[in-house]
């Protein structure tokens, strides 16, 4: 181990102990014992138990592979950032397209003036993916507030069940599947206009200035393992190798291709978009915004294991768990790490470090021990020296703040809120309070 190294082991288990003694005086966050307790019940095999986190070295952010230190921004900028998107890339994430790009268009299928009663203005926009004769797609929802004096900024957010049901709005398209196909393996096809409206407060966003668009995640590539020749990776068919692109790697393609669309938007601030995602897709947004850093902020919303929580701690999913219940997320080779986290170059912290200087915030919950909350904010923790070598704030304290507590002073923000795995409007007012002050938004 690298003397650097040691001290980073030795500032991080100092930072676990801190934060258990602050817990005992009611400051920092501490799993809540009687959702321990069912979980515990429920599922022995999984480590709930954070005194049974073993010890682990991280994979040292500011150390060239070669050895040599990292020494300034600059350094960063040209060699270490390169290094580590690359090894995100070839053994977790999937290389994207190797050997040709599809073409990408996009046409505005509707443009309505007033929308959501008369609160916001609604685009539809189709897009086109082709290569050789093979073709996919994906619809993109956007609303703007109908008053906005100027571009605006805009949260960029995959949905879950079809861009129907985000909100109530019966002039929103529901995805097009070819015919007959079957309701049990697209999510789209079962779910209801407005269905998922509670994660998506379109009155609070448009209140407060900013737009969302949004895009159904499956459009791009089905979420499922025997779906690899199906949407925008079905171009690419019979070309992938052990680092071939994974679902996640597709569905953060397709937020680039989004944002092609943004940047041409007049209405909109192009250099104000935030990319966000609530669980695997707030892992697809971090994956998204580490390769395109056009993104200026990222947003991260209970991503769990294999987004914002180290993977190294064991607890909760572990990198076994989610490689065997969903092989298509990641790429083939993260399989040869099943049983040993360690021997990888990459942890998560990482990930949120690809994002230095730009404002980040991860969001956990207190419920929400699969995806493991204090790994989520270690792992910001363990980020933080990229900041403080690109010359900004990064994360305001050691220690894990209190429940609802949030931390919005530095360039990477975080909290933990009350209840389980969702995405709620608290944090999306949480997010906004951050990208109101990271992104400069002036309100004149
Ligand atoms: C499962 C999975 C998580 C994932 C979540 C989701 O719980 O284990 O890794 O984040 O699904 O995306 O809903």
């Amino acid at each position: 181990m690298t003397p650097k190294c040691m001290i980073n082991v030795c500032f991080l288990m100092i930072c676990v102990g801190v934060s258990r003694m602050a817990g005992a005086q009611g400051q920092s966050w501490e799993a809540p014992a009687d959702r321990l307790g069912q979980l515990e019940e429920r599922d022995a095999t999984t480590l709930y138990d954070e005194n049974r986190v073993p010890d682990y070295v991280l994979p040292p952010l500011l150390v060239n592979a070669d050895g040599s230190p990292v020494r300034d921004a600059r350094q960063w900028v040209m060699r270490r950032r390169p290094e580590i998107l690359s090894i995100f890339e070839r053994f977790m994430f999937g290389r994207s397209p190797i050997g040709g790009t599809p073409t990408s268009s996009f046409s505005v299928r509707e443009a309505a003036g007033s929308a959501l009663d008369g609160l916001a203005k609604r685009e539809q926009v189709r897009f086109e993916f082709a290569r050789g004769t093979e073709r996919a797609g994906m619809d993109l929802l956007l609303y703007l507030p109908r008053e906005a004096k100027g571009p605006t900024p805009v949260f960029l957010i995959l949905n879950f069940g079809g861009n129907h049901t985000i909100s109530v709005d019966p002039s929103v398209e529901r995805p097009k599947w070819p015919e007959g196909s079957d309701p049990g393996l697209v999510r789209s096809l079962k779910s209801e206009r407005g269905d998922r409206a509670g994660r998506f407060p379109l009155a609070a966003i448009l209140g407060r200035g900013y737009g969302l668009a949004t895009v159904y995640y499956e459009e791009m590539g089905p979420d499922r393992g025997d779906a690899v020749s199906q949407g925008v990776r079905g171009l690419f068919n019979g070309r992938q190798g052990r680092d071939g692109w994974s679902s996640i790697g597709a569905w953060a393609w397709g937020l680039s291709r989004a944002m092609d669309y943004l940047v041409a938007n007049p209405e909109v601030d192009s250099r104000r978009v935030t990319v966000m995602g609530h669980s695997r897709l707030g892992k697809t947004a971090l994956w998204a915004g580490a390769r395109d850093q056009r993104f200026a902020m990222v947003v991260s919303n209970c991503s769990g294991c294999g987004g914002a929580a180290l993977s190294r701690r064991h607890y909760g999913e572990t990198v076994k768990r989610i490689n065997t219940r969903f092989p298509h997320w990641f790429c083939e080779k993260f399989k040869s790490f099943n049983d040993d986290e360690g021997a990888l170059t990459l942890d998560q912290h990482m990930l949120i470090a690809l994002m230095a200087p730009r404002p980040v915030y991860v969001v956990s919950a207190d419920e929400d021990l699969w995806a493991d909350p204090r790994g989520e904010f270690l792992s910001c923790l363990a980020a933080d020296p990229v900041y403080d070598l690109l010359g900004v704030p990064g994360l305001e304290a050691e220690t894990m703040p209190g429940l609802d507590r949030p931390l919005l002073k530095g360039r990477i923000g975080y909290h933990v809120r009350s209840g389980g795995h969702d995405l709620t409007e608290y944090d999306w007012r949480r997010v906004m309070d951050f990208a109101d002050r990271h992104l400069e938004i002036n309100r004149e």
